[in-house]
């Protein structure tokens, strides 16, 4: 680089470190730094015995012009300076400390636990896919063998868009939607919000819930109990024992329902006056709905179910986090008081 190049990149230089000088203080170090008779200036200037004399005359010119520009810069801060340090006295608070860092924000108990269970299936194959919240009764019923008038409807009422559009009950449509749109195999894990005609201690009106599906040759019940018990052990401890009950659901048949020895007492129990209030005394909490995918399913979405089989599950995202994270009460998902989300 040259003499003269030198000389002119030490305004930029300088003009980079006055926006960093909020003190008078650091304006004075940065004035010596650049002006001072060790600076950069003089440092670049000792140098000029070392030109050819016929250039000698054009470089000092030009340190002239950086120095006086150099000054300038230097007075301007300056000036900025006192004027903030006297808004700030005015303002009565000291604003050369450190700003600080508005709260960064924590993930919600909700989000961590959805993460947690996709990022399972994930590293199992599975494919996460959503599906509409609002959603046809052909999707949320009738593909999955729950006709009009079925019984089963009446434990699933919702808030009709209109006669034929509602707002989904359960996550178990995206199973009809996702084989429509593949070709077997398929594994996927769909969560998303459902909502229900619901509302109590212990329900909202819309909650989380987590599906899975998995469809090939030769699936079977084991496979089934393998891959949750795998699940189930990963977000509850390897300790965790899982059982399952024979249940009923229209769009799986077997069906089970799963249950993990209580995470609270470690699956003692107990009874009487010290019996755990979360499994009521029993060492075990239902965590999910499971069967094999019943072949009303696969005909309606075009799968021949002599050609195929699988299994399906699904599970409520808040009370898996109230189990995990031992949280009371189901309105303080939906509270927002930053006290709670917080300490996630
Ligand atoms: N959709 C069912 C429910 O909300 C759960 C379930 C999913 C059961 C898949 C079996 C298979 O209760």
């Amino acid at each position: 680089m040259s003499l003269i190049t030198e000389l002119e990149s030490l305004i930029p230089n300088l003009q980079a470190e006055l926006v960093r000088a909020f003190s008078l203080q650091d304006l004075e170090q940065a004035r010596v730094a650049w002006l001072g008779r060790k600076g950069s200036l003089a440092r670049i200037m000792a140098r000029l015995p070392e030109l050819p004399p016929a250039d000698r005359p054009a470089a000092g010119q030009k340190a002239n012009e950086v120095k006086t520009r150099l000054t300038e810069l230097v007075d301007q801060r300056k000036a900025e300076l006192e004027s903030l340090e006297g808004a700030r006295r005015m303002a009565g608070f000291d604003a050369s400390l450190p700003g600080r860092l508005p709260w960064q924000g924590s993930k919600h108990p909700t989000t961590l636990v959805i993460e947690e269970i996709c990022g399972i299936f994930q590293g199992l194959g599975y494919e996460v896919v959503s599906g509409p919240e609002v959603e046809t009764d052909y999707y949320n019923f009738e593909a999955l063998n729950m006709p009009p008038e079925h019984p089963a409807r009446d434990m699933q009422d919702t808030l009709y868009i209109t006669e034929r559009v509602l707002m989904r009950t359960h996550t178990s449509p995206v199973q009809a939607r996702s084989m429509k749109s593949r070709k077997p195999p398929l594994a996927v894990i769909v969560p998303g919000k459902v909502y229900r005609r619901d509302s109590d201690l212990t329900h909202t009106p819309m909650f989380h819930q987590i599906e899975g599906l998995l469809v090939g040759k030769d699936v079977s019940m084991a496979h089934l109990r393998g891959t949750l018990t795998v699940f189930l052990r990963g977000v509850f401890g390897a300790e965790t024992r899982v059982r399952f009950r024979p249940s009923f659901f229209p769009f799986t048949e077997p069906s089970a329902e799963a249950d993990i020895s209580c995470c609270i007492c470690n699956g003692k129990g107990h009874t009487g006056e010290d019996a755990c209030r979360v499994c009521k005394g029993t060492g075990w909490v239902e965590i999910l709905g499971c069967g094999m995918v019943d072949p009303a399913v696969f005909d309606s979405v075009g799968y021949d179910p002599e050609e195929v089989t699988g299994f399906a599950f699904g599970l409520g995202v808040e009370r898996v986090a109230m189990l995990k994270y031992g949280i009371g009460d189901l309105r303080m998902f939906f509270e927002n008081d930053a006290r709670f989300l917080a300490q996630f």
